[in-house]
């Protein structure tokens, strides 16, 4: 007799919508959850002190088999700037340092920006259609440089974790800024 947990199961995500059926979870993040992140300090608190406002949204789905623990995420990040930085995800690394993640960019535009927090940074450029393996061990981060949502599907194994220490401490090298209405990567003004 088959556990139920092993049986083949889809999900449905409705674009329009923005909807995740069934989504196990969505957290929010708001800048003032993101306080830390932006790297203008100043612009933060003038936000927050104006009242918050959201940053993206993540859903997520845990496929939890008898045998495997297989996840895939969607995030919505809302168009946007933070004293000209513009809107982004946290970042993290996985706890364990053996565990990739694909990434697959469905809507908008932007960078997945990718940092071993090490010396070695790579920034994707984002369009629908780009698919990005992100290895084990870099700490990765995706940003709206677009007027319009951007939506990426992450699919990855539960049992990878979350880390944000370096990411909270260090940043990443890199941060996207909006320059005479265009975007620029310039390095964090302050990293550590
Ligand atoms: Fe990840």
């Amino acid at each position: 007799m088959l556990d139920p947990r092993d049986l083949p199961l889809s999900l449905y995500f409705d674009i329009p919508n923005g909807i995740l059926q069934p989504a196990a979870a969505t957290i929010v993040r708001t800048v003032g959850d993101l306080r830390g992140m932006f790297f203008n300090q100043a612009a933060v608190n003038a936000i927050l002190a104006s009242g918050d406002r959201p940053v993206y949204e993540i859903q997520n789905y845990p496929f939890l088999t008898t045998c495997s623990d297989m996840a895939v995420s969607v995030t919505r990040i809302f168009p946007g700037t933070v004293g000209g930085e513009y809107h982004m995800s946290k970042g993290h690394q996985h706890e364990r340092d053996d565990q990739a993640e694909v990434y697959f960019c469905l809507q908008g535009s932007g960078y997945l920006l990718l940092d071993t927090m090490q010396g070695d940074f790579q920034a994707e450029a984002w369009k629908p259609g780009i698919i990005t393996h992100i290895p084990a061990q870099w700490a990765h981060r995706v940003v709206n440089t677009g007027p319009d949502l951007l939506v990426y599907i992450g699919i990855y194994q539960v049992k990878a974790g979350h880390k944000y220490e370096l990411v909270e401490k260090q940043g990443f090298q890199k941060v996207a800024v909006e320059q005479d209405g265009q975007p620029v990567l310039i390095p964090h003004p302050n990293r550590v």
